[in-house]
């Protein structure tokens, strides 16, 4: 069986860790594309990582490289490229030079890997996605932006520290943007089947969701850098969804037009993620409440994209 072949666009913190979890996890070639400045880095990140497959165990070839020609037909693109946000910066200060560099890369990326599906990661998010999908020209369906795999991995780890069980026993769910602005659904919180609520009181949960909202800026105050290991993770398990097939069930930034009412914009809702990308947007029933937080979540995206978009074309 031909061995799936994934690039990754910006060798950096996240770039590189998702490399690692990509070949340690078997799930195909790899190739490592930074600017020409950094390429031998790459080149070294990228053989530094081959040598670990004899002890970690796994077969993949592995290529750090500036040239896109080596990224040529991929079957996922994961777009890290762009700068990380230091301590006092908002995601939202990054989207001028971000909107710059992303926008380069997924053209490059289209022209190479006209098939592939893009994996976006670099922030703001929400607007990262959009100019990605703008950009590169692809269908909706086949640009996704990695999101709420992080937002529910750290809510999951903080719901698993307080009441001292197995991370992999909570199941969650949140939609809406990145971080500060995800829209928790407590009611959608279980462990192993039993609502969350029989675990911990809602006040305590309210102020672990604030926890996991802020989780990003916390992990800048204390690295003086973005968070490189779960953000990766993240876009890795994205990532296995869509090469293995997997239509997996994971909240990510997906293209929402009729739903929920988006009306055209990439917000954080429940996919299920196959080989052709977002095979569907789930549409899951909110109440009042969580519908108004939702819709403000949104105002924020269509103010971000707005800002991307100034920033695009001018
Ligand atoms: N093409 C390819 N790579 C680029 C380009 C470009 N046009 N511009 C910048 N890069 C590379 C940088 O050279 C650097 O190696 O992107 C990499 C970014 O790496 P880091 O500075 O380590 O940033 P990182 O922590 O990996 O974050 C990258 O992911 O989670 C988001 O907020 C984060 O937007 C940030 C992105």
């Amino acid at each position: 069986m031909k061995r799936a072949k994934i690039s990754v666009i910006g060798a950096g913190n996240v770039g590189a860790s998702c490399a690692v979890w990509a070949a340690s996890k078997e799930l195909g070639d790899v190739v490592l594309l930074d600017i020409p400045q950094a390429a031998d880095k790459t080149k070294g990140k990228a053989l530094d990582l081959a040598q670990c497959g004899p002890v970690e165990r796994f077969d993949a070839n592995i290529v750090g490289t500036s040239d896109y020609t080596e990224t040529a037909n991929s079957d996922v693109v994961v777009i890290t490229a762009g700068l990380p946000r230091k301590p006092g910066m908002s995601r939202d200060d990054l989207v001028q030079t971000n909107v710059k560099i992303v926008g380069s890369v997924a053209e490059e990326v289209a022209r190479h890997s006209p098939d592939a599906v893009l994996v976006v990661v670099s922030n703001p998010l929400d607007a990262m996605v959009y100019t990605a999908w703008k950009k590169s020209g692809f269908p909706p369906q086949r640009v996704v932006g990695q999101a709420g795999c992080l937002d529910i991995a750290r809510y999951r780890t903080f719901i698993a520290m307080e009441v001292g069980c197995s991370v992999e026993d909570i199941s969650a769910l949140l939609m809406g943007g990145h971080g500060d602005d995800m829209v928790p659904l407590p009611r959608y919180t279980s462990i192993s089947g039993i609502p969350v609520t029989q675990f911990i009181p809602a006040e305590r949960l309210n102020e672990i969701i604030g926890r996991a909202k802020m989780g990003g800026g916390e992990l800048v105050k204390l690295m003086g850098t973005s968070a490189y290991y779960a953000p990766a993770s993240g876009s890795i398990q994205m990532v296995e969804a869509i090469v293995k097939d997997k239509r997996r069930i994971l909240p990510c930034a997906a293209y929402c037009d009729k739903e929920y009412g988006v009306g055209g914009y990439y917000v954080g809702v429940p996919t299920m993620l196959g080989r052709n990308g977002v095979e569907r947007v789930i549409e899951v029933e909110l109440d009042a409440g969580e519908r108004d937080l939702f819709d403000s979540s949104v105002e924020h995206v269509k103010e971000l994209v707005t800002l991307a978009e100034g920033f695009l074309n001018g």
